[in-house]
């Protein structure tokens, strides 16, 4: 894993980071082992051997395979720790996470362990690790909407402590307009919209996601290149758009890092940020995200800090907590 200098360590925000992407192979192994879980791996090696991706559909099979050793709170505390602890040291000071808790029901975790196990560990990660934290609860856009609309009342119910919703999982052939009514009930409810729109899925489903859904920010949205009067929109409106480049090179969206669009987003003046999306798949975090943009396309000092002010300007954090961090 490349180590980034200290010029790298530019204290940003991650608003795109699926928190059970963040579990490594020697986590998998850990919990598989504490949970009496079998695994269809004999070691670490053959686990590793498998995350070689052709789309976004084969690492979601292994994403949603891998998420079998999470049973318990205890489980999700500790993939979160885990995941704080190397933030901190790629210099993110706020995050924002996201959880998919329709995942968890649906393989018989009750939601209260679930959520619980995540928020616990982020109550306090500002003592602990320097970082503010909000949840953000995602929804399967391959599932039915209304099993989706079923969890997030529970989640109301329960007042799990969420900033927002979002939208993720395999996006071709499963747009936003499903989702309105979800939408809408979070709105409804004070809560903060965003949702995956423009990875795998065509430019249409971001201007959905925007009309239709009502969302404050775009998870990845590199396909909004295909239509440059939605690239004016963006820019006129300031849309956030959290991008994440070492996922779309390995989810084969671009063939190289070299081949991604980040500069030409930049340089149209898209309100983008670097993230890490699900580092432990992805070969790397924000710092090795940072440190690849860089030196792959010789960024500048003041590119590189106008990304990390984006991602803070961006973020649901607090006003002063926001002050603090530009
Ligand atoms: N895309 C869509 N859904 C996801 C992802 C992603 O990169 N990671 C976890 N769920
Ligand atoms: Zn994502």
């Amino acid at each position: 894993m490349p180590t980034a200098p200290d010029e790298l360590l530019l204290p940003c925000a991650e608003l795109h980071l699926h928190i059970e992407g963040t579990l490594e192979p020697e986590l998998i192994f850990e919990l598989a082992a504490r949970n009496g879980t079998a695994l269809p791996y004999a070691n670490l090696e053959e686990l590793r051997s498998r995350y070689e991706f052709t789309d976004l559909q084969s690492f979601l099979d292994l994403y949603y395979a891998n998420m079998e050793v999470l049973r318990t709170q205890a489980d999700f505390a500790d993939m979160t720790r885990a995941y704080l602890r190397r933030a901190a040291a790629a210099g993110v000071r706020h995050v924002e996470m996201m959880v998919d808790p329709q995942a968890h029901l649906l393989r018989g975790v009750p939601l209260a362990d679930c959520i619980n196990g995540v928020a616990s560990v982020l109550a306090t990660s500002l003592e602990d690790f320097g970082i503010s934290a909000e949840l953000i609860a995602a929804f399967l856009r391959d599932r039915p909407a209304a099993e989706a609309e079923e969890v997030l009342e529970q989640l109301l119910e329960s007042r799990a402590p969420i900033v927002g919703i979002g939208l993720d999982s395999a996006e071709a052939d499963n747009p936003p307009e499903g989702f309105v009514a979800l939408y809408r009930r979070a709105r409804d409810a004070g809560l903060k919209c965003v949702a995956h729109a423009g990875e795998e899925g065509p430019s249409h489903y971001i201007e959905q996601a925007l009309d239709l859904l009502l969302v404050d920010r775009i998870d990845h949205g590199v396909r909004c290149l295909d239509d440059s009067e939605l690239v004016d929109r963006l820019v006129r409106d300031r849309v956030p758009l959290t991008i994440c480049p070492l996922s779309n090179v390995r989810l084969r969206s671009v063939d190289t890092l070299l081949d991604h669009p980040l500069p030409q987003m930049l340089a149209a003046g898209l309100n983008v940020s670097v993230n890490s999306d699900d580092p432990a798949y992805f070969g790397g975090y924000v710092d090795d995200n940072f440190a690849l943009l860089r030196d792959t396309f010789d960024l500048s000092a003041d590119q590189l800090a106008q990304l990390a002010v984006n991602s803070v300007e961006a973020s649901f954090a607090q006003p002063a907590r926001r002050a603090e961090l530009l």
